[in-house]
């Protein structure tokens, strides 16, 4: 071949292969099956949540890979274009046991906001455990904060606290659409809370609503002019008929709390973390982020993740298939 063809010939073949690319069928998501990430291992994002910044996807979760080291508590990062396919960015922190907990604490759904003043990107973590002298269990019920410039770490760790004073267990995130950050967290005695992030995101300013319903994995979406709130029972890793409830505003009234799902499925056996809503050129999908916890493995923990019906006050979890969503036009679509 000619120097000639050969040099205009590559270019050729570039674009064809992007091309290709760009009108690449999507890619399926299987709930429940092992998800390998772009270095054919399982994520590791376990209690995550998902947030966008400009085109691109990111995933934060608990690390339970079963190599880590002993004494720490991991958090990765990846990134998607189309939440399908994702690339393992960093184990974005990797604390050591700061809070002198008892051996055995724990750093669960870890939450990352990007805050688009301070340009910092700001994490929100379970932490428990429990003191030395204060026997053993879930009596530390704080949250943690640790914020780093980049997005794939090392993400530094600041401090706990107590949510406006509140025990703050599970937590969870939420980004109204008018870019407002809220923390979700369950307050033991209470229910569940709802509070707004200060303009730093550095603290949090204010209570906007105590849901006096006994939830975990609590999360919330804004589609179609209201808010649905849904999160799981109190049964530790075992899957429960988790609930939702609806508003017209954050501060309530809510709705009584319904199954999302038939009750004897349990959820599919997966647990709530988080509500993500996909807004594309033809349609808006909200899907449903849940675990499948695996305690004894926990490196090997499932996600199962859905498109939902939702609308007019009601929501459902279809039960759990293969499905592709077409990340420009927002559809998904189940397989039959
Ligand atoms: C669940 C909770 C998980 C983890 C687990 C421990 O209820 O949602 O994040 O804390 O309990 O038993």
């Amino acid at each position: 071949m000619s120097n000639f063809i050969k040099m205009n010939l590559r270019p050729a073949v570039v674009l064809c292969l992007l091309a290709a690319n760009a009108f690449a069928a999507p890619r399926t998501i299987n709930p429940g099956a092992v998800w390998p990430d772009d270095r054919g291992k399982h994520i590791q994002a376990h209690g995550g949540g998902v947030i966008k910044v400009e085109d691109t996807y990111y995933w934060f979760g608990e690390d339970r890979s079963r190599d880590n080291e002993r004494d720490r508590r991991f958090v990765s990062c990846y990134s998607s274009r189309d939440l399908a396919q994702w690339k393992f960015r960093n184990q974005v922190l990797k604390l050591a046991n700061v809070e002198s907990l008892q051996p055995g604490w724990v750093l669960e759904r870890p939450k990352v906001f990007y805050n688009a003043r301070t340009q910092k990107y700001v994490m929100y973590m379970h932490l428990d455990g429990a003191l030395p002298g204060e026997g053993k269990g879930y009596k530390f019920a704080r949250v943690g904060l640790a914020t780093c410039d980049h997005v794939e770490g090392d993400y530094s760790y600041v401090k706990s606290f107590r949510p406006l004073g509140h025990e703050g267990r599970d937590i969870g995130q939420f980004i109204d659409d008018d870019g407002t950050a809220y923390l979700i967290f369950e307050d033991r005695p209470f229910g569940f809370r709802i509070a707004k992030l200060s303009g730093d995101y550095l603290a949090i300013e204010k209570e906007i609503c105590l849901v006096p319903a006994h939830l975990e994995g609590g999360a919330i979406v804004h589609y179609q002019g209201l808010y649905y709130a849904i999160g799981s029972a109190l049964t530790g890793w075992s899957a429960n008929p988790n609930k939702y409830a609806t508003a017209k505003s954050l501060e309530g009234p809510w709705s009584e709390f319904k199954d999302i799902a038939h009750p004897n499925a349990n959820t599919y056996g997966s647990q709530s973390t988080m509500l993500l809503k996909v807004v594309g050129s033809t349609k808006t999908t909200v899907i449903f982020m849940g675990d499948i916890w695996k305690p004894r493995t926990q490196w090997d923990s499932r996600y199962l993740w859905m498109p939902l019906e939702i609308g007019d006050g009601k929501l459902w979890l279809p039960e759990p298939r293969e499905w592709t969503l077409d990340i420009k036009t927002g559809e998904a679509v189940i397989a039959k």
